[in-house]
Parts: structure tokens; C-alpha cells; sequence
């Protein structure tokens, strides 16, 4: 990193802030020293304009709409690879060759078996049970299943844990859909690759034979491209600073499972189609807008808007072209997906939209795609959380394996009573 400094004047005092660059983006001022030099804490709630470490994984400039994998634009990546491939991107920093794919993609398949008696674990929950609840249960108890593989300073242990998650989350997935739908479990299929073995142990149903449809398979796995890492966001965040206290993977992918739920996250993609549907038609759709501008009222345009990105998230374009692809495919139409390109069309010209840079971001189409291929909006989430846990293990591995890492513990503005004596019950 090249450096220069930041001079800040407080309470008569100047101190100079290293200031860091890095390959690309932002700079950033090195404020690690400002409390024991000023006495003062730096104040962002919601962390806008901080930078809580290195990374060398993915790199968003929200301004131009670019989101670039260890180098790679997402559209050539969605255009020209595979999930397996990128996650193997994301993971090692390098593309692979022809033989470390095969080497990787077979050590993942051999892994997406989960112990037996977790089968048995799915039953405590109702079967109406949001699988995200599912999720977070079961992820967060692997740990108990697999804890030959939690001894964070092994580099070999900490290479298999990541396998083993990566592996078993579409295993755990389609289990908690099967769960919910009262349908046996599918048992994986190694012939298939990572993304059809999915479709299979989602929809396949012991009385038939399933055939993974090509197409649908391919775009569900530019789905899981385009949802595996994001710079950080935060559930990567909230899986860091779990990671950070020296948790245990399994439980620190549990963690970012939770946080990734919020609808104003991960949990974004569900509800954009309820509200879809809740429109319904393209008449309906300037009351709605009205609804979004209304300070007053607390509804928002779901799958609208962005922290980082204040132009189109490319993501949202990959993904809208994804719609025509499946839908030609199955043969099928949504007419909530004119009611969405309305929708956008109608924001799009919208001083309010265009004033505040409030686009589409990954999850405003993404729900359409997956409702045509039969997965139900409780559904979506868990998708999310399947593609992104590669992100989030890469993440991980790469703040565990920094010497500079340590426990995250942010300090606060204290807003609350100043010191006072206690008050016996009998005089208050
Ligand atoms: C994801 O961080 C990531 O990278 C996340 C993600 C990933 O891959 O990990 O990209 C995935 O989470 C995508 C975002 C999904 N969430 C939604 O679609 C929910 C709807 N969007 C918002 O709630 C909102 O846009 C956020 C949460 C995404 C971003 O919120 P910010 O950055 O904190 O911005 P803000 O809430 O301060 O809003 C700025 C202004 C506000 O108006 P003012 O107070 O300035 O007048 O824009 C308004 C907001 O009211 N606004 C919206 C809006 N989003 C922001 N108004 C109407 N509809 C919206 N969707």
C-alpha cells in the first residue's frame, strides 16, 4: 500500500492519520491510534464510510454499477463459468485449471452427504417452520456433527470444514424445503454437478424419475454466481466479527445465516415478489410508488435500493435477462414480471428514485426466476444463503489467515444516565 496522511485538529490538538491506498477504490485513514492520541472514538453508525478490513476477494464501486470476483466482472463470470468454478475463484484468488476444477468439484461433491442422525435433527422443527429457521438451527448445530474439523489455527482442519460447508448447504437446503413439504429427503446423486444434485434433492420424489432440465440448471447456477460474495455486507460482516472471537465456522456461518434473513438484506428477494403480488397489476403500481416516497409510511420498494450501489446493481441486469431465458425454457410466463418491469420503468422516471440513485438491486427479478422454477418465496432466502456461503467461508479464511486479525469490539457514544447512588425500594 502507498501512503500519506490525514491531519486532524481536535480539542487544540494535531495529530497526523496514516492514510492507505490499495490496488483500486477508496483510500482509507488509519484511525486505529486516534483514541489513544485523542481521547476520542471515530462515530458511524451503520459503518457508511468504514472500512472494517483488507480484502482481496470482490471489489464493488457502487458508482459505476461494477462488482469485479479476485479481478473478474460478474457479467463475464456469469456469462462464462460455473458456481463450482468461482467458488473455486473466490476461495484460492486464481481461476483454475482444467485439472484443479475436477480436483475441487469432486472433493465437494464427496463431501455433500450429512451425518444420518441430522436427518432426525429437522423433526424438533414444525413443518410449517420458516426454513430459514431451519437453516439457522441446523447450520449452527454442525458443529456438534463435525467437530473433528473446528480447530481454527489447522490450516488442513479449517480447509476441510470450508469443504464440508460448501458441500452440505444445498444438502441442509433442499432438506429443510422436503421438510417442509412433508416429502422424503433425496439422498445426493455424485453423478450430478453441484447445482443440478440441488435441483434433484429439492424436487425429485422417490415414486418418479427426476431429469435436471439443462437450462434451468444453468441458470440457477448464474443465480448462485451472481449471490456468492459481496465485498462487506452484513452477514459477511457478522460472520467476520464471529469468526474473529475464534468461533467455530459452522458457527459463524449460522450467525451470517441469521443476519442475511432481514428483509432489508438477504430476506429481500421474498419479499420483493410478496410485494409483487401484492400489486399485482401495472395499474396498481403508482399507488405503491406514492407508498415508497411517503415519509410517513414505512413501506419501501423491496428489492429497490442499495448502501453501496447509487447506480445499476449488475447483478439486477444479469438477472432480468435470466427471467427470458427460464421462462422460455419451462415454457412458462409471469405477468408479474411486467408488472416488475413496469415497476421499474415507472421508478426509474421518478425524481425521488433518481434523486436518492435508488435502483434495482439482485433481489428484485431474482424471485420471479425462482417461483417459475418452483421454489416457493420462503424458499428464496435459503438460496441466498446457499450461494453466499462460499462468500462468506472465503471471508473467513482470509480474516482467520491475517496475523493482523483480531477480536472485533467496536466502542459507542454513551447517550445513557451519568453516575448515580442506588435507591432502597422502600423510598422510590
Ligand atoms: C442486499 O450490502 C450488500 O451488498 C447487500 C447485498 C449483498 O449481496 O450482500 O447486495 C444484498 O441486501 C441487497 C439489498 C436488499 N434490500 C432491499 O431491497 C430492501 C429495500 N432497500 C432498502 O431498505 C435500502 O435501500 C437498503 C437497506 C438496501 C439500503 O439502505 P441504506 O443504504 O441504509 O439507505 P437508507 O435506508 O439510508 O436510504 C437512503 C434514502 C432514505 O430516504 P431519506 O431518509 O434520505 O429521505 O433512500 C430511501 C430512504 O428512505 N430509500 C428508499 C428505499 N431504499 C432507500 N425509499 C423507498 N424504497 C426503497 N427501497
Amino acid at each position: 500500500m502507498s501512503e500519506n496522511q490525514a491531519t486532524l485538529n481536535i480539542d487544540g490538538k494535531t495529530i497526523d492519520l496514516p492514510v492507505h491506498s490499495g490496488t483500486i477504490g477508496p483510500d482509507v485513514i488509519d484511525v486505529r491510534k486516534l483514541y489513544a492520541q485523542t481521547g476520542a472514538f471515530t462515530y458511524d453508525p451503520g459503518f457508511t464510510s468504514t472500512a472494517s478490513c483488507d480484502s482481496a476477494i470482490t471489489y464493488i464501486d457502487g458508482d459505476e454499477g461494477v462488482l469485479l470476483h479476485r479481478g473478474y466482472p460478474i457479467g463475464q463470470l456469469a456469462e462464462n463459468s460455473s458456481f463450482m468454478e468461482v467458488s473455486y475463484l473466490l476461495l484460492n484468488g486464481e481461476l483454475p485449471s482444467q485439472a484443479e476444477l475436477d480436483d475441487f468439484s469432486r472433493t465437494i461433491t464427496r463431501h455433500t452427504m450429512v451425518h444420518e442422525q441430522l436427518s432426525s435433527f429437522y423433526s424438533g422443527f414444525r413443518r410449517d417452520a420458516h426454513p430459514m429457521a431451519v437453516m439457522c438451527g441446523v447450520v449452527g448445530a454442525l458443529s456438534a456433527f463435525y467437530h473433528d474439523s473446528t480447530d481454527i489455527a489447522d490450516p488442513v482442519l479449517r480447509k476441510i470444514s470450508s469443504h464440508r460447508l460448501i458441500a452440505k448447504i444445498p444438502t441442509i437446503a433442499a432438506m429443510a424445503y422436503k421438510y417442509s413439504v412433508g416429502q422424503p429427503f433425496v439422498y445426493p446423486d455424485n453423478r450430478l454437478s453441484y447445482t443440478g444434485n440441488f435441483l434433484r434433492m429439492t424436487f425429485a420424489v422417490p415414486a418418479e424419475e427426476y431429469h435436471v432440465v439443462p437450462e434451468v440448471e444453468k441458470a440457477l447456477d448464474r443465480i448462485f454466481i451472481l449471490h456468492a460474495d459481496h465485498e462487506q455486507n452484513a452477514s459477511t460482516s457478522t460472520v467476520r466479527l464471529a469468526g474473529s472471537s475464534g468461533a467455530n465456522p459452522f458457527a459463524c456461518m449460522a450467525a451470517g445465516i441469521a443476519c442475511l434473513w432481514g428483509p432489508a438484506h438477504g430476506g429481500a428477494n421474498e419479499a420483493a415478489l410478496n410485494m409483487l403480488r401484492e400489486i399485482g397489476t401495472p395499474d396498481r403500481i403508482q399507488h405503491y410508488i406514492d407508498r415508497a416516497k411517503d415519509k410517513n409510511d414505512p413501506f419501501r420498494l423491496m428489492g429497490f435500493g442499495h448502501r453501496v450501489y447509487k447506480n445499476y446493481d449488475p447483478r439486477a441486469t444479469v438477472m432480468q435477462s435470466t427471467v427470458r431465458e427460464v421462462f422460455q425454457a419451462l415454457n412458462v410466463t409471469d405477468p408479474l414480471f411486467e408488472t416488475a418491469l413496469r415497476l421499474e420503468e415507472i421508478a426509474l422516471s421518478d425524481p425521488y428514485f433518481v434523486e436518492k440513485k435508488l435502483f434495482p438491486n439482485v433481489d428484485f427479478y431474482s424471485g420471479i426466476i425462482l417461483s417459475a422454477i418452483g421454489f416457493p418465496t420462503t424458499m428464496f432466502t435459503v438460496l441466498f444463503a446457499l450461494a453466499r456461503t462460499v462468500g462468506w467461508v472465503a471471508q473467513w479464511n482470509e480474516m482467520i489467515a491475517d496475523p493482523g486479525q483480531k477480536i472485533g469490539r467496536p466502542r459507542q457514544l454513551y447517550t445513557g444516565p451519568t453516575p448515580r447512588d442506588y435507591v432502597p425500594l422502600a423510598q422510590r
